[in-house]
């Protein structure tokens, strides 16, 4: 039917920072932070957990779990927007370490729905290329990118990084179907510059450092509506009751993000997997590294019908369904 997971992976810095931590760092509060946001503490990388290094580990245990070896990846799918380089892509540096010969590799920028961009990619490549194998991985280490003087948003975020393996099965089973959708006209109310756009000067370069910036109340807004917009088109489309979904991953965001658009579609409340209590806005690797936790749980049964989405930069957001 579609791209099956055959298994998943995920990887966290070892180094905790709390709400009182950050509390040093800037004018703030762990009640503050908690109630605005439901994050108590996040991951931060440390010299040898680059994005490449986090994702090629979360590769590692996915491809354990699938029973796979390395040389049988085709194809290396990375979704980022924290790579230590812009060129290479991250997914050429995850490729060199894994040893994975056979496989070509690509980055994908789609912001905090990046895995979500990448998963379709994945699907679609396998609908055609259907003896192939490939990782699709997000990982992000966006406390390279972070103002950490901004409390408005380096409060937020956190590192880390999941990966699946996905394989084409003719079975009832695997991507259902996907929604996806950009609107780049709103690309200033959440963004980081990386590098000058031009320099017809020709001068040396500087390093002006690229933050995250963002009108908080507006990316909440258009979030929970997005998001909201994107399942129920993907129901509609489908066919497909709400009730009928067994579990909810979204990007880990904000809490009350969650609970807004809980609410709206009227899922029951247990049927939503969390973990942004721990990790905070993971942006791309968000959504793998949770549905390695909720995997490795025993949440997912086979022919369970799980519902994915996002919501990020760009704007990009989208939701993805997927028999277990
Ligand atoms: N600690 C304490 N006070 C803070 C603070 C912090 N970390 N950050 C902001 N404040 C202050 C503000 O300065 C403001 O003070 P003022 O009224 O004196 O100006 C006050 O708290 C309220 O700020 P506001 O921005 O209105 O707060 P909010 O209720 O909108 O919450 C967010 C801020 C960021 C938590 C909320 O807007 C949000 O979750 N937005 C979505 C962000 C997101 O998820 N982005 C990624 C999407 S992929």
């Amino acid at each position: 039917m579609g791209a099956v997971i055959l298994g998943t992976g995920s990887c966290l810095p070892e180094k905790r920072l709390s709400n009182h931590d950050l509390g040093k760092l800037v004018e703030t509060s762990d009640e503050w932070i908690f109630s605005r946001t439901g994050i108590s503490t996040r991951r931060i990388s440390s010299k040898g957990e680059e994005a490449f290094q986090l994702g090629t580990t979360a590769a590692r245990k996915a491809m354990a779990m699938a029973n796979i070896s390395v040389d049988e990846i085709d194809l290396i799918i990375v979704a980022t927007m924290s790579s230590h380089m812009t060129m290479p892509s991250c997914a050429c540096f995850v490729q060199k370490e894994l040893g994975a010969d056979n496989a070509f590799a690509y980055d994908v920028s789609a912001a905090c729905s990046g895995f979500l961009f990448a998963l379709d990619s994945g699907d679609k490549f396998l609908r055609v290329e259907q003896n192939k194998k490939i990782l699709v991985i997000g990982t992000e280490t966006l406390s390279s990118r972070t103002d950490w003087k901004d409390r408005n948003t380096c409060i937020l975020f956190g590192d880390g990084a999941g990966a699946v393996v996905l394989e084409y099965k003719e079975e009832e089973r695997g991507v259902v179907a996907s929604n996806l959708f950009s609107d780049g006209t709103l690309w200033n109310l959440l963004y980081m510059h990386a590098a000058p756009s031009c320099n017809p000067e020709l001068e040396q370069a500087d390093n002006p450092g690229a933050h995250i910036l963002m009108e908080g109340k507006e990316v909440f807004k258009y979030a929970v509506k997005s998001m909201e917009g994107a399942i129920n088109g993907l129901l509609i489309r489908e066919n497909i009751e709400i009730d009928s979904i067994d579990l909810m991953i979204p990007h880990q965001a904000n809490i009350r993000i969650l609970k807004k658009l809980v609410s709206r579609l009227g899922i029951k409340q247990e049927k939503v997997f969390i973990n942004v209590q721990k990790y905070g806005n993971t942006s791309a690797a968000s959504i793998p590294i949770a549905l390695d936790e909720a995997n490795r749980e025993g949440r997912l049964k086979r022919g369970d019908l799980l519902l994915v989405c996002s919501f990020g930069g760009g704007f990009t957001w989208g939701a993805s369904l997927l028999r277990w």
